[in-house]
């Protein structure tokens, strides 16, 4: 049988669930001790052991720890490890991802382990090379490992971190209190802690930055929606003047190379609010860690070098653990484990899925003058599009409209819109093609869409022979005039990499892009010109 992880990607921290971390987590503690005492039998359980075998490393931003972590682990499987020299490569001559990607893949090369500033480029190659592959007929589908993209998420650093702090705390899942300080909005190890720490029953976090540097509302929403109980302080010291202080500190450099030039003039002013000084050691709980996914910087590190000596000292362990993590890792995608690992505690798609839409009995319905009262006549022939935008000012309804006509295509037809009032005070949208159009269900679906809780009338002489209702669908996708407005996202059009946007719905009506995980309304959702 084959192993259950094979072809697997881990492009955002949530594409493991609890149960597979905590199985990855205990190999962990297995090799490590099989390390320790170079118990050769163990150590070769645990590798993939094929010179054809391909792991490929991508590094389009700056790397020590992650590149070369994945080096010596690729290594320790006895693999073939290879690495695009980004510099000198045809992305040079405008190839795209996909391209170049899927290139490498049909050399039998079977893990890719991608750093790049492009937010979601795992999942879209994932997803691109699995077609690939299929195509070709090649041996395996490609396992992505996002190794850092921009400042959405670095979910094998969560790994690693998760790992230290259960090896710090004798493996006990049940709670963490957790002090993020430093650079949060641009910070992408912080941001994977937002579905990472789910792995903790009870879940307390701190969050210590300065305004101009604070976790992005997406994050915080989700730590709220995971049950986390979050604290905002804005210093260093502010923190401490608090009294509730963690025993748990987790340190994230300032992103300088992704900072605006406002920020950037202010940087001393910044990092001093989150820089730990000597005078603050007394204000520690006992048994204080600190933690850092490191580098940091020679000349002004937020953890200074004095501290290196003493008990708070749990980077340099967090930083060597980098490499165990990352044995097991590949050596799970790569088919060497997880052939005892129980599926029924596999992850399972948790997306919601629901109907939305619904056809209404219209037999025999005349349509009624008095539905469209303010000035439209009835239409013998045709379609009405009914209740848009309900509750919105006129002036949003009219431009949404013009996107719902031009989305279902009629803006060549005949017909019109119209604002009206209803007796509750609220406004609505009435579009009227006068024709013969009926919707397909592909139709339908981008009706919905575009226009959820509207109500379709199809009308022959007189009569509604056909009548839907629209609510909100769990998810939109496949067609044109989305956009994700997270410029560094694959999907997002100045990336030129052709990638339609995909969003999926939370429980408050939110739509989170499934490349960068960015969070929109409903109507950001959708192109505002062309
Ligand atoms: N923690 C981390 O990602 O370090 P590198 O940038 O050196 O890989």
């Amino acid at each position: 049988m084959e192993n259950f992880f094979v072809g697997r990607s881990l492009c955002v921290i949530d594409d493991f669930n609890i149960n597979e971390r905590a199985f990855l987590f205990e190999k962990v503690k297995t090799l490590k001790k099989a390390m320790g005492e170079n118990d050769k039998k163990v150590l070769d359980e645990f590798r993939i052991n094929d010179p054809d075998f391909g792991i490929y490393e991508v590094f389009l931003e700056d790397s020590t720890r992650t590149k070369e972590s994945f080096r010596n682990a690729a290594k320790f499987h006895l693999t073939k490890v290879s690495e695009l020299v980004a510099s000198n490569s045809s992305f040079n001559k405008g190839e795209s991802y996909s391209d170049t990607f899927n290139t490498l893949a049909g050399y039998s090369n079977s893990i890719f382990i991608i750093r790049s500033k492009v937010e979601g480029v795992c999942a879209h190659l994932e997803n691109q090379c699995a077609q690939f592959a299929k195509r070709n007929e090649l041996a395996r589908k490609p396992s992505f490992i996002n190794a850092g993209d921009g400042k959405h998420e670095h979910p094998t650093q969560e790994l690693l971190d998760e790992y230290t702090f259960l090896e710090d705390n004798n493996f006990n899942y049940d709670e963490i209190h957790l002090a993020l300080v430093g650079d949060l909005f641009h910070g992408r190890t912080v941001h994977s802690k937002a579905n990472g720490l789910k792995l903790f029953k009870k879940v307390k976090i701190d969050l210590v930055a300065p305004v101009e540097l604070a976790m992005p509302e997406t994050y915080l929403n989700t730590m709220k929606e995971n049950g986390f109980d979050v604290t905002i302080y804005s210093s260093i010291e502010e923190y401490l003047e608090s009294g509730k202080v963690a025993n748990k500190w987790y340190f994230t450099r300032p992103q300088l190379e992704r900072m605006g030039e406002q920020i950037l003039k202010r940087q001393a002013q910044l990092r001093a609010s989150i820089t730990f000084r000597k005078e603050f050691l007394t204000k520690l709980p006992e048994n204080t860690k600190f933690y850092h996914p490191l580098p940091r910087h020679k000349l002004t590190p937020t953890i200074p070098t004095f501290l290196d000596k003493t008990s708070l000292n749990g980077w340099e362990k967090q930083s060597i653990n980098g490499m165990y993590v990352r044995i097991v890792l590949l050596g799970m995608l790569g088919g060497a484990l997880g052939k005892d690992f129980d599926e029924t505690l596999a992850k399972k798609e948790s997306y919601i899925d629901e109907e939305y839409i619904f056809k209404i009995d219209a037999k025999n319905k005349t349509k009624k003058k008095k539905d469209y009262s303010e000035g439209v006549n009835p239409i013998d022939n045709g379609i009405v599009i009914d209740h848009i935008c309900k509750g919105d000012s006129p002036k949003e309804i009219r431009e949404h409209m013009a996107l719902i006509s031009k989305i279902i295509e009629l803006d060549d037809e005949r017909g019109g819109e119209w604002v009206s009032c209803g007796s509750d005070n609220k406004y609505k949208g009435i579009l009227f093609r006068p024709g013969t159009k009926t919707f397909t269900r592909k139709e339908l679906k981008r009706l919905a869409a575009i226009a959820p809780g509207c109500t379709l009338n199809i009308i022959k002489d007189h009569i509604v022979v056909e009548k839907y209702r629209t609510t909100m669908p769990p998810r939109i996708y496949n067609f044109e005039n989305l956009c994700c407005k997270n410029e560094a996202c694959i999907s997002n059009p100045s990336q030129g990499e052709g990638v339609e946007a995909m969003f999926y719905r939370t429980k408050d009506h939110k739509f989170i892009c499934s490349y960068c995980g960015k969070a929109h309304s409903f109507k950001e959702i959708f192109k505002t010109n062309n």
